[in-house]
């Protein structure tokens, strides 16, 4: 742990402009991270980890903000892991519904989420990888339940030890080794998805199944969406309240 203050993180992050809510999220995230020895690695997906964590703590003792923000988020790439190791059988299935291997959805998701995750609400991660973005959730905003979908056993092991580490209690994460195509968003009240399938094909059928079963039930819902391919699914009550190209966030009217 080094002798990192929130308050010297928000300084020299204010000149880069963000959102002073989601500036104050961002330092959190940092002082945890910093806070905390370096990850289990039951799969071996974080070999340079120190690396990154020491260009991050070298630049948040300088004056360079934009260091900062750029030596973070590669320590957060790399904590999400760029390759998911995948047994034949599931990468197979990978291939055959035309999944996405495992690219980084990015903090801005996480960052913006905040006011929309509530304490007793249930958020799911379709193809969650190591399920990072539903752990920093957890972190930032505690609620009852995340629910992480992902193919990839090993991703998910790596996952569960993620859970310790940020000291998240077992009955708060969900995960479940498996085929999105068998899985259904019902009683999720925030959804988070980084196109974890083409929407072509086999892959097309998610996406079909996933909006019927939206409309199935009256819930509330918020959608966040990397890459997003819902917008031709999804029926006319869901709206777009928030989009950048990379993410758009919906909810039910
Ligand atoms: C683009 S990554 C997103 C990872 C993470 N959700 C994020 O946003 O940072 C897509 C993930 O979906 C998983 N995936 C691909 N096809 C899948 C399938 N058919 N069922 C379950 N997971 C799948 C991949 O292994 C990968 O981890």
């Amino acid at each position: 742990m080094s002798d990192l203050t929130p308050a010297y993180l928000r300084e020299l992050l204010d000149p880069l402009g963000f959102d002073p809510v989601e500036a104050n999220r961002l330092v959190r995230l940092m002082t945890v991270i910093d806070g905390l020895p370096p990850p289990p690695d039951p799969i071996g997906l974080y070999p340079a980890y120190d690396e990154h964590l020491q260009a991050f703590r070298a630049a948040a003792h300088g004056d360079d903000g934009e260091r900062v923000e750029e030596t973070f988020l590669a320590l957060y790439c790399h904590l999400h892991g760029h390759e998911a190791p995948y047994s034949e059988a599931e990468r197979r299935l990978v291939r055959e519904t035309g999944g996405y291997w495992a690219h980084a959805g990015g903090l801005s998701p996480v960052l913006k989420a905040g006011p929309l995750i509530g304490p007793n609400d249930v958020v799911g991660d379709f193809g969650a990888g190591n399920g990072l973005q539903g752990l920093l959730m957890q972190v930032l905003d505690p609620h009852a339940l995340t629910i992480q979908i992902e193919v990839s056993e090993r991703m998910i092991t790596a996952g569960r030890a993620l859970q310790k580490w940020f000291e998240i209690p077992p009955e708060r994460v969900d995960w479940i080794a498996g085929d999105v195509l068998d899985a259904t968003p019902r009683g999720m009240d925030f959804i988070y998805l980084y196109r974890p399938v083409r929407p072509v094909g086999k892959g097309r059928r998610f996406y079909e199944h996933f909006a019927s079963e939206l409309v199935a039930e009256r819930r509330p819902v918020i959608i966040f969406s990397i890459a997003d391919c819902l917008r031709e699914f999804l029926p006319e009550e869901f709206t777009v309240f928030y989009g950048d190209g990379h993410l758009t966030c919906y909810r039910r009217r």
